[in-house]
């Protein structure tokens, strides 16, 4: 009897066993896996070899091509390299979901919010209501223009105010970027020495490096945020989310002491009103902070870190920073301030730039996809429910698309080279129905900031203090390490 019982133990172990290695029909090809832990500890193993997550990943395409599945934990992970993959997954409704792991529902209270990580009719009503109202807050139009214009101002003044000594600059843009975006959001604007605020950010900035794209240890064993609370991360990760949902909680709240539902004057206000107005249960207060810490967090880190390694490329390429200030010196002269209108007669500034957001990758992979029904892809299958990882990085260092990826060579976005770029082959805000929310934004605020500092200033390195380097910090972005810099008023 008790032979018998233990044979069945042992079968339907091995079974359990046998089933939790076995990959699904036609999977793409990849690493081996282990039960419950899946490839956790062979990409762990390439993480520490080559230092980041996508050069972990950019090996297993070495190995095994452009499509690779994987299992973390126990999750399928799909990733996929190249100009071609990724379109594919952009653009195809298989793929327009986002996945529904623990890690991704933590952020949200534990449910499927906001406007990053939700999906189907809720995702598409919660994405068009915030363009909609955020146009009508100024976005895209004159009045964002106006605010980019006023901020950089602002901040070149307090870059005057200090250049005496050499300034720290990873994170110098950081509150200038965040209010922009934040007066359409809530209506108001931060000092640039505001400590709550300056905190807050660097709260962002340690919730982007902790993160990774595919989820991580916690969401592929969500248990180990009982069993190993303090090395899995988990505790970390809540003080850091705690401290964005008070700071968020504490806006709403004001926001509903002192708003009139006749005119709302910002994207909170306007959000209220339709909660107030419509019986519509997808507007939510836990939706509401949800959009806004999606938003805060998409747009403040990209950007930020986009300015600040173009400051690293500059003080690594002094020719290419001369190059920008000629061309500006001869556009808008000495007598006045660059504007957003100088940008079309402005190619080689643009240049630079494009460039800056090819080579330095900022985000290396894009945000998770989810395959919402099995899909075949390249002649393999992609179960339901797959996680499925852009490697942007793989585009936009393809050696047969870019002559010498590794070289900072801005020249190359102009001229009959330019001409010939494909628009899938380039892709820092991704590309299709998920295509970064933020882009007008974004290119109004690294625009500006860019070419008025170097309009004001000579960047030069400081020797002795923290140099600039072109690796950055890992994580679901990479950022720049802290760098100091003397500014010479030109
Ligand atoms: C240089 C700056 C920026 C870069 C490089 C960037 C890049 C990206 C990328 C790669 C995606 C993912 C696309 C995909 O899923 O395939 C994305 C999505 C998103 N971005 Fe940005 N972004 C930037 C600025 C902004 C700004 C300023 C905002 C806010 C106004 C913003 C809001 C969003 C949102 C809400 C999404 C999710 C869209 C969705 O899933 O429907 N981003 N961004």
């Amino acid at each position: 009897m008790i032979f018998s019982l233990l044979c069945i133990i042992i079968s339907l172990i091995a079974i359990i066993l046998y089933l939790e290695v076995k990959k699904p029909k036609n999977y793409p090809p990849g690493p081996l896996w282990l039960p419950i832990v899946g490839c956790l500890f062979q990409f762990k193993k390439l993480k520490e070899k080559f230092g980041y997550q996508h050069l972990a990943w950019q090996e297993l395409y070495n190995r095994y091509g452009e499509v690779v599945g994987t299992k973390l934990g126990r999750k399928y992970v799909v990733v996929v390299f190249g100009e071609e993959a990724v379109a594919q997954i952009l653009t195809r409704e298989e793929f327009e979901g986002r996945p529904n792991g623990f890690i991704f529902r933590m952020r949200t209270f534990g449910r499927r919010l906001g406007l990053v990580f939700s999906e189907g009719d809720f995702w598409k009503k919660q994405r068009k209501f915030s363009i909609q109202r955020l146009k009508k807050f100024g976005y895209g139009g004159k009045q964002m223009i106006e605010k980019v214009e006023e901020e950089t101002s602002y901040l070149m003044e307090a870059f005057m105010k200090k250049c005496a000594d050499p300034i720290l600059m990873h994170d110098a843009f950081d509150v200038s970027v965040i209010n922009v975006l934040w007066t359409m959001i809530a209506g108001e604007r931060f000092d640039l020495e505001d400590a709550k605020l300056k905190e807050l950010m660097g709260i962002i900035h340690d919730a982007f490096r902790m993160l990774d794209m595919s989820g991580g240890l916690l969401n592929q064993i969500p248990l180990l945020r009982y069993l190993a609370p303090r090395s899995s991360g988990y505790r970390q990760i809540m003080k850091v989310m705690q401290g964005l949902w008070n700071f968020l909680e504490d806006t709403v709240k004001d926001h509903k002491n002192n708003f009139s539902t006749d005119n709302p004057k910002d994207l909170i206000e306007a959000f209220l009103q339709e909660m107030n107005t419509h019986n519509d249960d997808t507007f939510s207060d836990e939706q509401l902070i949800a959009s806004c810490l999606d938003l805060l967090m998409a747009g403040s880190e990209t950007t930020s870190n986009t300015l600040s390694f173009a400051v690293v490329y500059m003080l690594e390429n002094p020719e290419v920073m001369r190059r920008v200030q000629l061309e500006q010196d001869k556009v808008v002269g000495r007598n006045r301030c660059p504007s957003l209108q100088d940008s079309v007669r402005l190619p080689y500034t643009n240049a630079v730039l494009k460039e800056v957001q090819r080579i330095a990758n900022i985000p290396p992979v894009g945000i998770a996809h989810r395959a919402v029904r099995d899909a075949e892809l390249f002649g393999y299958t992609i179960p339901e429910d797959t996680i499925v990882l852009t490697s942007l990085y793989s585009v936009h260092m393809d050696p047969k698309t870019w002559k010498d990826p590794h070289v900072f060579r801005p020249e190359r976005f102009l001229g009959e080279e330019g001409k010939t770029i494909r628009e899938r082959a380039f892709l820092p805000f991704g590309y299709g129905k998920r295509q970064c929310l933020g882009i007008s934004l974004a290119k109004a605020n690294y625009f500006l900031f860019f070419t008025s500092l170097l309009h004001r200033f000579n960047l030069e390195k400081t020797p002795g203090e923290l140099q600039p380097d072109i690796n950055g910090y890992d994580g679901i972005t990479l950022s720049p390490k802290p760098f100091k810099v003397k500014l010479v008023p030109r």
